[in-house]
Order: structure tokens, then sequence, then C-alpha cells
């Protein structure tokens, strides 16, 4: 039985280009792992199963849409071998949120099963079938920050300073992310600036930003945040704006929604912080529950690997 811990994610900047020929838009995105995570457990089976617990797992879908049980069989299939592995999901990541859940189950069933069938499978190879999975898996392997271009999936690691404290606000009900990236391209052909690859500049990342993340500054961070998607969440569910308002007035030095949402990310300047932000979040109804945590921390790990399989556990 193999377990593996995995972050989710917040996109620090998460700056937007044009509508791609392949339906997808060119990125500069930082990404930025935090502690609230999932574990996803492997043991041997007949075939992929997958289970689910948490607080959310009547949203999760237990078929072969599930990013866990799709990247068990593509390993399983990148090393011409049957997948067999019954995997389990304990969910603590909005499901829907725009926290890269999904993404992480993914790439947490990658090394889980990756240990569980004792393939040693190098980093490179991982990194290739997670972008196959979808722009957000990558990161999820890797954790801590990094500069993501092209859909998300080409990545560089980013020099990060101390410990970041956050509280992410969870929303009832998720959001799209294609629906939220088309909402994005119809206000800009609103706003008459074009939606394509030829209207919109390719995006780059902040040196501001950048700066802040090196030097383990939170003010400075909170100054430098930035989501292009946020308009159009905002747009799908302006109650949002709301929630957004509620942690800037308990406290929180800034506020962005997380990735395509609806979950809103809150910046905070430590752990005392992040506990009296979450309790005035939750107290101000404008969300389900507001949850503190800190960052970064790595990516996609095996926490335990029981004795008698097959794996390694590093
Ligand atoms: O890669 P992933 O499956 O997570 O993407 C889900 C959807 O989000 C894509 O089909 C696309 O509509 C949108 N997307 C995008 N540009 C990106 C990433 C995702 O338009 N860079």
């Amino acid at each position: 039985m193999i377990t593996v811990r995995v972050p989710a994610k917040v996109n620090v900047q998460l700056g937007v280009g044009g509508l791609r020929g392949d339906g997808f838009h060119d990125l500069a995105n930082v990404f930025f792992a935090v502690a609230l995570g999932d574990e996803v457990t492997a043991r041997h089976g007949a075939g992929v199963t997958l289970t689910c617990a948490g607080p959310d797992a009547a949203l999760v879908p237990l078929d072969d849409t599930n990013l866990a049980a799709r990247a068990a069989r593509l390993l399983a299939a990148h090393h011409g071998i049957e997948p067999n592995a019954a995997l389990h999901i304990d969910k603590a990541v909005p499901v829907a949120g725009g926290m890269a859940g999904g993404s992480a189950d993914g790439a947490a069933a990658l090394v889980a099963c990756d240990a569980l069938w004792g393939l040693a499978t190098p980093l490179p190879e991982l990194l290739a079938i997670a972008a196959e999975l979808g722009s957000d898996v990558p990161f999820a392997l890797l954790g801590g920050v990094a500069l993501g271009r092209g859909r998300g999936e080409l990545l560089e690691p980013l020099e990060v300073a101390g410990t970041f404290h956050w509280v992410f606000a969870v929303a009832d009900g998720g959001l799209s992310t294609p629906a939220v990236f088309r909402e994005c391209d119809r206000l800009r052909e609103r706003a008459g600036t074009g939606s394509s690859e030829r209207d919109v500049p390719t995006p780059d990342a902040d040196p501001a930003l950048l700066a802040a993340l090196a030097g383990g500054d939170p003010v400075a961070l909170a100054a430098a945040l930035g989501n292009d998607l946020q308009a159009a969440a905002l747009s799908l569910r302006p109650a949002l704006a709301d929630c957004l308002a509620a942690g800037l007035a308990a406290g929180a030095l800034g506020a962005l929604v997380s990735g395509s949402g609806p979950t809103c990310a809150f910046l905070v300047k430590d752990a005392l912080e992040a506990a009296s932000v979450a309790a005035a979040l939750t107290a101000s109804g404008t969300c389900r529950t507001a949850l503190p945590t800190h960052g970064p921390v790595p990516g996609a790990r095996v926490i335990t690997s029981a004795d008698g399989e097959s794996g390694r556990a590093d």
C-alpha cells in the first residue's frame, strides 16, 4: 500500500494570453503549492477502481473521467503493463474550486502507482505523462513555486524565501474552468480588445512579484497578486466580490480569486492572522467555510509505503 500526499495550488499570478488554435490560452502562470492537499492511496487490485472520502466526496466523479484513474491507466500504458490498482482519494481540496484538486489527484496517482508497481519512472517521463492529463498536473508533481508557460505545463521552478500564510474561502458549488476561460474571451471581445493570439500580447511574469517571492515579503507579494481570470469568475459569480471584500476588511494583505475560481485566496501576515481572517470569513456568510494554510510545500510525495509492497518511498 502506498499513500501519496499532494498539494493544492493558488496562482499568485495568472496572466492569460489570447485563445490559441487548439482551444487553449498561453499563460504566464505563477503556481504556488499550499499545505491544503489531498492524499491518494494505491493498493494492488484487479483493474483500476476508485473510491473517495471527504466532505465533498459526493461531487467527485468515480468513473474513468477522474484524473486519478486516467493517470493510473496512462502510466501503465506507458510501460506496457496492465493497470491494476485500487485507488482511494482522501479529499480535502475543494472540488471544481480553482485549486487544481483534480489535477493534484492525477499527479498523486502517478506517483502512487509508480511506487506500487515498482516502476521508478524518471521525473521527465512522469512530467510528460502529467502534461497529457491536464495543464495543471505537472505542477502538482513539482510543488514549491514555479512559472508555468504554454498552457501551464512548461515549468520553471522559482526562487522563494520563507513561508507565506494563506486563507482559502470555499464557495458553495464549483465553476467550470473552460466556462471561465470562455467568459474571459467574451469580456475581451465585448471590450473591443479581441481575444485571439493576434489580439492579446503574450503575458509574462511580473518582476515585482518574482522579487517579492524571492525576498519572502508578503506585503510586496500582496501588492503584486494578479489573476486575468478574476473578472470572468466575478462576471459568472458576482457574489465572489463580497467574499473578497470581507477578507480584506478582516485584515488580509491581499485577495484574489484562485485560478478559475470560485475559491477566493487571501494572503495574510502570519499564522495567527490566518486563523482570525478565516474565522471572520466563515462568520461573514460570504463563503461556505474558510481554511487557513501555508506554503510553499513540496509536490506529490510518498508518505506511507507499507511493508511487503514493491516500490520506493523517496
Ligand atoms: O488542461 P485542462 O484539462 O486542465 O484544461 C481544461 C480547459 O481549460 C481546457 O479545455 C480549456 O478550455 C481551458 N484552458 C485554457 N487554457 C489553458 C488551460 C486550460 O483555455 N492554458
